[in-house]
């Protein structure tokens, strides 16, 4: 190797370990220490080195974190060691046969016990040779599994490499180490992975467990990357040890692998064979506030030299057990099966449902997100159901009680024409959703204007779902563009609508024209892929929708988080002559917000201008949206998260962990009124 290569290899070797330390400290310890923009100068340093010297290539570069290759399908390769179900105890005296069934395989001990969450996500081992992460199975029938080692490697909980942690915690470096667990999606990150995929017209899932497998077992591996998985270690498979194995029980091994840098789930304990009902019912009690969602306790004989000696039956351990929660189901009637159009054309169908009382929430509905679904479960109306909450507040049907069902009850037959136009609807290949494809129908159009109006939107306050859907029934608007020729006038011609009210609503929406910022007008347009953050975007590299209008797709991908799909839908968008007589009237009648440094130029004062906030906590009189908008419209930038190019932290009643960030990062934090003054254009005395 000549000098300069040594160099470039010296320097990479520091870039890994660098930004490894980095991820770890953001997405593990959630204390990031550099900005965004220090993190991305380093990665792209290390992009531009790896790409001029291929021979220091290394699949667990940080640089493949962020996935790009697309599998064919998944390799199925054998376990080393099987990987075993679990029993379950359904209930106390379940649990109790349990114990007297251990007391008799290693009789005349006291048993210690190590309890764990049982998780609610899939189940994974991932394997460690000297040091470095090789590959990823998925349980799979326990024997074999699916190789799903590139899409693992862009889960930022999972360590890379455990040398250094190794050398901290004084461990040796195990030649081999499997490390079983369970990879999740936290209700919190499932909430907004839905917002955001029901925003921009994609797909959301039934429940976090379906998100978390569906991320995994998804051959594009940037579309991993993209979602918040976190993987929560609960065993090991094989190790081999260089001097001896340093973990005689399963405390030791949870201990271990949190040394080596793996996540465990915080309420693990050791607990002696009186204690576990107590704990039991502590975690069943702690279970709705959990972040992640589970449906169990897994309690494991602590000493692992006594759970070789008890050994497995044909499925499962004889040492640990699968003390399960209660279901929470109840049994109702499904009056019938409705079906609604969505602003994208998708066909949802919904059960309809006799209200019923379940664990303190009425449930009248839930959705049977498409055709295969109902069909799977053979639902019928008329049927008895069995409707059950999962982990979270999402109900949820899960299956017909066949005894009950009556004489009469016909097979479901998925409509095939539009309920709401009742043209001939569609299913696509490849895809589960029957969708409407006729650009005018009311269903809809009113989807897509409740959407325009709506918090996503240019959120036009006083403007309700109700009373668009009367103006879209009445023929009064066929455009959200309609709305802004609408006049007091038109509006008293409606049931109900007073003079009052008329005044308001057109007054809303003239004050919407006039405060429409650029970020949220593209947020408005719905465009399928397109959410919030894409929007804002957007906003920050075109100077107005024309500017977005002319942008090819690939000057579109240059811009960060767009990819080839969001890039295609974009340009699907701006290519749809209906959609350019739209933007054409948006002009027409003054809607026609530009970028915020522009708007500046243009003149009215800007006092934000340039400069990035970020809320936390709820604030008085104002809504999150509405405090966003106001720096928007005051050429200001709303942040993404906390990092140090952050200006202004905006704090309000019960600040989150956004608060300890930033004052670890040294930015400036605001109260609201410190923020109001700011935004009149006031300076602040210090
Ligand atoms: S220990 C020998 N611990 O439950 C089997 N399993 O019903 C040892 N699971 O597929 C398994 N949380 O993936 C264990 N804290 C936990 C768990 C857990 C969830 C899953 C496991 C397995 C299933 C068995």
């Amino acid at each position: 190797m000549n000098g300069s290569n040594a160099q470039a290899a010296q320097r990479v070797k520091t870039l890994r370990g660098l930004l490894e330390h980095h991820n770890r400290q953001y997405y593990v310890l959630d204390a990031p220490e550099i900005t965004d923009a220090e993190y991305d100068a380093l990665f792209r340093e290390l992009q531009e080195l790896e790409a001029t010297h291929p021979e220091l290539d290394d699949p667990n570069s940080p640089t493949r974190r962020v996935g790009g290759g697309v599998a064919q399908a998944f390799a199925s390769r054998p376990h080393r060691l099987r990987m075993y179900s679990l029993d379950n105890a359904l209930t106390g005296e379940e649990w109790t046969a349990f114990l007297e069934r251990l007391g008799r395989v290693l009789p005349a001990r006291e048993f210690s016990f190590w309890a764990d969450p049982k998780f609610d996500g899939l189940a994974l081992e991932v394997i460690y040779e000297d040091g470095r992460f090789v590959s990823a199975l998925t349980r799979g029938d326990g024997e074999t599994g699916e190789d799903v080692t590139g899409n693992m490697r862009t889960v930022r909980n999972l360590p890379l490499d455990i040398r250094d942690h190794a050398a901290k915690a004084k461990l040796p470096v195990p030649r081999i180490l499997e490390v079983r667990g369970e990879v999740v999606i936290t209700k919190k990150d499932f909430r907004a992975l839905n917002e955001a995929q029901d925003e921009a017209g994609a797909k959301v899932f039934a429940n976090p467990r379906n998100a978390a497998a569906g991320s995994i077992r998804q051959l594009d591996s940037a579309v991993t990357a993209s979602r918040p998985l976190k993987f929560f270690a609960y065993g090991i498979g094989v190790t081999e040890w260089p001097l001896g194995d340093p973990w005689p029980t399963q405390r030791a091994v949870m201990e271990g692998l949190s040394k080596l840098g793996f996540t465990i789930a915080e309420q693990g304990r050791a607990v002696d064979a009186a204690g576990v009902e107590a704990l039991y019912a502590r975690l069943e009690q702690d279970r709705d506030s959990l972040p992640f969602e589970i449906d169990g306790m897994v309690v494991k004989l602590d000493r692992l030299d006594w759970q070789r000696e008890a050994g497995f039956t044909a499925r499962a351990p004889r040492w640990a057990v699968a003390w399960k929660f209660p279901p929470r189901q109840a049994r109702t009637v499904l009056k019938r099966i409705d079906v609604q159009v969505g602003r994208t054309g998708v066909l949802t169908p919904v059960a309809m449902l006799d209200p019923v009382s379940l664990a303190g929430v009425t449930v009248s509905r839930a959705t049977l997100h498409n055709e295969d679904e109902i069909r799977a479960k053979d639902l019928r109306a008329g049927d008895t159901v069995v409707v059950q909450r999962a982990g979270d507040v999402i109900p949820e049907v899960v299956g017909p009680v066949l005894e009950l069902r009556p004489q009469d009850a016909e097979e479901y037959v998925f409509p095939q024409t539009c309920p709401s136009c009742h043209e001939p609807v569609k299913r696509l290949e490849g895809e589960a959703a029957w969708r409407c494809l006729n650009l005018s129908c009311p269903a809809m159009l009113k989807g897509s204007i409740i959407f325009f109006v709506s918090k996503a939107g240019l959120d036009i306050e006083g403007v309700g779902k109700r009373w668009i859907e009367i103006l879209v029934e009445r023929g009064m608007v066929k455009s959200p563009a309609d709305l802004f020729g609408l006049t007091a006038e038109d509006l008293l011609e409606l049931d109900r609508m007073g003079e009052k009210l008329a005044g308001n609503f057109v007054a809303s929406i003239a004050q919407a024209r006039e405060k429409a910022t650029l970020a949220r007008l593209i947020g408005a347009l719905g465009i399928r892929q397109v959410g919030t953050q894409t929007a804002r975007t957007l906003a920050a590299h075109f100077d107005d929708l024309d500017a977005v209008g002319a942008a090819s797709a690939e000057e579109l991908q240059d811009l960060p988080d767009i990819g080839p799909e969001v890039a295609a839908s974009i340009r699907a968008f701006f290519d749809n002559p209906a959609n350019h007589e739209l933007l054409a009237r948006f002009k027409a009648i003054g809607l026609w917000p530009r970028r915020a440094a522009v708007e500046a130029a243009l003149g009215g004062p800007k006092p934000l201008a340039g400069k990035r906030f970020l809320f936390t906590g709820s604030l008085e009189g104002l809504t999150r949206n509405k405090a966003e908008s106001m720096v928007e419209a005051l050429g200001g930038v709303v942040a993404g998260s906390v990092s140090k190019k952050l200006d202004y932290l905006v704090v309000g009643q019960d600040p989150g962990s956004k608060l300890d960030k930033a004052r670890a990062l040294g930015v400036q934090v605001l109260s609201q009124d410190d923020f109001e003054r700011l935004a009149r254009g006031e300076t602040l005395s210090s």
